[in-house]
């Protein structure tokens, strides 16, 4: 590991002389374009490290802390109305921002690898598998022999052999973690070098997570693959990364050794970050950070943690400040007080018991004997429960057990499902139409994409309103702290807010058109 003034390394010089890195990225800077007036902001900046083959580096932080586009940057890629700014990223020696569109395209799929978040948007639900597994493999070999034995190869190696049907199948056809597994499959096939992963097994139950974490790791070690893996879940990094960088408004705060970093973090916002895992022995309320963090061009002129540290003094305000070394095992920090504040180590916070309100009179909802069907086949069957106001009642299960289609059943958007539904004491109508708006009120789990040329704005009004006086008074009915409804965010439009932030501004809608893609570099 290097700690250097700005720069981070995950795993560089380990003792047995320093190894040739298989990703370096120094000083990698993506901007958004100039618009409107608005001069060009860097959204990530100052952005170093490595990580050598076989390596995991874990990529943590809040939305809109500048993960994903960070991951993009890596496959040579920005998403529309930003750009890379400055920096390198060198894959084996080789300094990918300087290839051409054509030699861009060859390396992805082939050296570079990216899995997305969504299995589903990542495969052609008009494909089989098969096809869609075989297409990636045209470019692995022109021998048919070889092509064939590497998918028998692949599908074993993710766990998909024993699957009857696999190949005919079309994507809709499996579950979330089977195709989890089709991407990770696709994205191993021509044993790339490096593999991106954003945030792969968010939506899985833990069952089928805990096989596709097992699953990544052994690919990685086996074929000396350096992955970057991004994730909100702590929990799961610490369990897949050798080493872990925590992004804060597109700066590194914290790298170090995943283990040094969770037991001693350096940054409060490691520490603000820690405090908010849930316990599954200790439940207490969870402590978030308070304030949001600021946006691109309207951060503030020293430290950008400074409004929400609880560790701040004066000088923080002078100016950015250093990465600074707090182990010789490259573990550092951007921040004045770093040593001090790994010396507190991750002492146990106080928890705050959740305080118990005033019974509420009856359950707001009120689910009896439910059972819902998907032609002849059953897959809710006696469901009973209630919700009392002001409570959260959680509803788990494996992939497959009928989460999903018991909240359709609730939202009125699956069409055969029997028993009776009360909400706040009346009957629920079956259908989403017969609804009343007050029983609309509600938000989708599985969120259907807001559209692109669409303003964030525009999106968040109701879509029966289209009025533009009642749109508007819809949108400014909106609570102000949501991150959403500060001004301006309104105007932005739909493929701007980070992924974070968009369910937020989500109404049930089927529009689907996915975002433009551009290369990189201006
Ligand atoms: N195409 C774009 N044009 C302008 N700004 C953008 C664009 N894409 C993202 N941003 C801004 O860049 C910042 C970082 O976004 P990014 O998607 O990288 O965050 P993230 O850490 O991946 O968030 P999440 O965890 O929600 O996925 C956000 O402030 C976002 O609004
Ligand atoms: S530099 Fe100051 S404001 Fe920034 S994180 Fe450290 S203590 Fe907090
Ligand atoms: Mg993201």
């Amino acid at each position: 590991m290097t700690g250097n003034g700005d720069k981070c390394g995950a795993a560089a010089g380990n003792g047995d002389g320093e190894l040739q890195a298989r990703l370096m990225v120094e000083n990698l800077q993506v901007l958004r374009t100039p618009s409107r007036g608005h001069k060009a902001v860097d959204v990530v900046d100052e952005i170093s490290f490595r990580v050598q083959p076989g390596e995991v580096l874990g990529l943590v932080g809040e939305s809109g802390s500048g993960k994903t586009t960070m991951a993009l940057a890596l496959l040579g890629h920005v998403r529309r109305g930003l750009v890379i700014g400055d920096g390198k990223i060198i894959v084996d020696g080789q300094d990918i921002l300087g290839l051409s569109h054509s030699e861009l395209q060859h390396l992805r799929g082939r050296r570079i690898a990216y899995v997305p978040q969504d299995p589903s948007s990542a495969l052609n639900p008009t494909l089989k598998v098969g096809t869609q597994l075989r297409e990636v493999l045209d470019s692995y070999s022109n021998d048919q022999k070889a092509r064939d034995d590497r998918l028998t190869e692949m599908l074993a190696e993710v766990g998909l052999s024993t699957v009857p049907g696999i190949l005919d199948s079309y994507p809709h056809q499996l579950s979330g973690g089977q195709q989890q597994r089709v991407g990770l499959a696709m994205a191993f096939a021509c044993r790339p070098q490096l593999i991106v992963l954003d945030e792969p097994t968010t939506g899985l139950d833990v069952t089928t997570q805990r096989r596709v974490l097992e699953t990544i790791r052994d690919l990685c070690q086996s074929y000396r693959v350096a992955a970057v893996y991004i994730s909100h879940d702590l929990a799961v990094v610490a369990e897949i990364a050798d080493h872990v960088a925590v992004m804060y408004v597109g700066r590194v705060g914290e790298v170090g050794p995943a283990r040094e970093v969770f037991t001693t973090p350096a940054h409060p916002y490691t520490r603000g970050l820690l405090r908010a895992i849930p316990s599954l022995t200790d439940a207490h309320v969870l402590v978030g950070m308070a304030g949001q963090p600021p946006r691109p061009g309207n951060r503030p002129p020293g430290c950008f943690f400074q409004p929400r540290c609880e560790f701040a003094i004066p000088d923080c305000e002078q100016g950015q400040p250093p990465l600074v070394k707090v182990s010789e095992s490259g573990h550092s920090a951007r921040c004045l007080r770093a040593v001090e504040v790994a010396g507190l180590g991750r002492a146990a916070e106080e928890r705050v018991t959740r305080p118990t309100g005033p019974e509420a009179a009856g359950p707001m909802l009120d689910v009896r004997n439910l059972s819902a069907t998907y032609g002849p086949k059953t897959v809710l069957r006696d469901v009973n429960f209630a919700v009392p106001g002001r409570q959260c009642v959680a509803v788990v299960g494996m992939s497959g057990s009928g989460k999903t289609t018991l909240a359709r059943c609730l939202v009125g958007l699956h069409p055969t499902w029997g028993g009776d539904v009360f909400f706040a004491g009346k009957p629920l109508a079956r259908g989403i139409r017969r609804r009343s708006d007050e029983q609309l009120r509600h938000v989708h789990r599985r969120k259907p994409p807001v559209l692109p040329r669409q303003c964030a704005g525009r999106c968040r009004a109701p879509l029966l309103l289209t009025a533009a006086r009642l749109r508007r008074q819809a949108v400014a009915r909106l609570p102000p702290d949501d991150g959403i409804g500060r001004p301006g965010r309104g105007d932005e439009r739909a493929h701007v807010p980070a992924r974070g932030h968009r369910p937020r501004a989500r109404r049930p809608h089927t529009g689907q058109a996915p975002p433009a893609r551009h290369d990189a570099r201006r």
